[in-house]
């Protein structure tokens, strides 16, 4: 278990995932990530490539599917000078680019098959030729691939080369969608929140109880990426202090809850996570306060907030950036001593925080 800096999660699903990054990131081999549209494909090419050797070199990454067909082999392989009518000059592609580092073949279900070949012959031998060259080149790039298609089924169609699939998916990383993440939906939630109040420079509080059940139920066809779309959406449009269902554009009537049948353990941390969201959102991140009204002790809150990964949420005495508290006042909460180590001091809460001072309670 753990986090990782650029990606956010603690349920046992995103962690296992987080597990597979740190133990393939320095084996080198290709890793072939799966998983449905927005899920955080390239985000986890992306956290391999940083902690590999290959971290100080490049990471270049190229949609497959997003390239006409007749482009894609000079931008992946480049071009000689005359290759082909308006290749004036010679021209390096992406595999070139990677030298030393990374190439993130995005979609790589969409490859044609001829390049699907070529493909597979730099996974073996490491070589190649620029379309219209005579010469073979050889290059140092790692190939990370990602695909929201199932290869398996496109092999079956002819589409997709099995013995590429074999080279490409010894190492193999599916990403859970959203709606498998238990109490993940929340997190993000809070830390899109955050991001977006900052952005925006808005001042809000949190969610609506509501919301907090709107989030929980809605199924996230277009997961990570639709949840930030749709928090962004509401910081931008509400003028209140809290976002609602409406906000965020989740039609209440229509949510099913998800958990129909789930462990107990599954079902107690999104229960804990669901409550602790809405306590932080209703009392502003007053930690008395939410202690009080979840009748725990606050050591036991303090422990909580760091498991899921929640202590970064709650507003600190003052953000530095907005600074109106005079200087004089004695910080308010989270020493290191009173919260028995491991709680964010002062200052890295207040760097954190969700708003301006004036609007933040002292009394802790
Ligand atoms: N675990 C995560 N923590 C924080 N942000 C995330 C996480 N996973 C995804 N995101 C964010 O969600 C968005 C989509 O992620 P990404 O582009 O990596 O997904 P993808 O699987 O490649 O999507 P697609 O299949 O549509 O290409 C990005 O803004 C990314 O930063
Ligand atoms: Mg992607």
């Amino acid at each position: 278990m753990g986090t990782m800096d650029e990606m956010v999660g603690t349920s046992p699903a995103i962690c296992a995932v987080f597990d597979l990054v740190r133990k393939m990131a320095n084996i080198e081999m290709p890793v072939l990530i799966t998983g449905e549209t927005g899920t955080g494909k390239e985000l986890t090419a992306q956290a391999i490539h940083e902690r590999s050797l290959r971290k100080h070199g490049p990471f270049v990454p190229i949609n497959c599917g997003a390239i006409p067909e007749t482009l894609l082999e000079s931008e992946l392989f480049g071009h000689e000078r005359g290759a082909f009518t308006g290749a004036i000059q010679q021209k390096k592609g992406k595999l070139e680019a990677a030298a030393g580092g990374t190439l993130f073949l995005d979609e790589v279900g969409d490859l044609l098959s001829s390049l699907q070949v070529k493909l597979l012959r730099f996974l073996q031998e490491g070589t190649f030729e620029r379309v219209g060259g005579q010469e073979t080149l050889h290059v140092d790039a790692r190939v990370l691939a990602a695909t929201n298609v199932d290869l398996k089924t496109a092999i079956d169609k002819n589409l997709f080369r099995e013995d590429l699939y074999y080279r490409l998916g010894v190492l193999h990383i599916h990403l859970p969608p959203l709606r498998d993440q238990g109490e993940d939906t929340l997190l993000m939630a809070m830390v899109f929140l955050k991001q977006a109040t900052m952005t925006y420079r808005k001042t809000i509080r949190g969610y609506t109880p509501q919301a907090v059940d709107a989030l929980r139920a809605y199924s996230w066809p277009g997961n990570v990426r639709e949840l930030s779309n749709r928090v962004r959406r509401a910081v931008v449009m509400t003028e209140e202090m809290e976002i609602t269902p409406h906000d965020l554009d989740l039609a209440v009537e229509e949510l099913q809850p998800v958990d129909s049948l789930d462990s107990l353990r599954a079902a107690h941390r999104r229960i804990e996570m669901e409550l602790l969201v809405k306590a932080i959102s209703l009392h502003h991140g007053n930690l008395t306060r939410v202690a009080r009204d979840l009748e725990v002790s606050r050591s036991t809150l303090y422990r909580k907030l760091r498991t899921y990964g929640l202590e970064k949420f709650v507003p600190a005495a003052t953000p530095l950036s907005f600074g109106s508290r005079p200087k004089s006042k004695k910080p308010a909460r989270f020493s290191a001593q009173e919260s028995g180590g491991g709680v964010p001091s002062e200052s890295t809460v207040a760097n954190l925080a969700l708003e301006p001072t004036d609007q933040i309670p002292q009394s802790v």
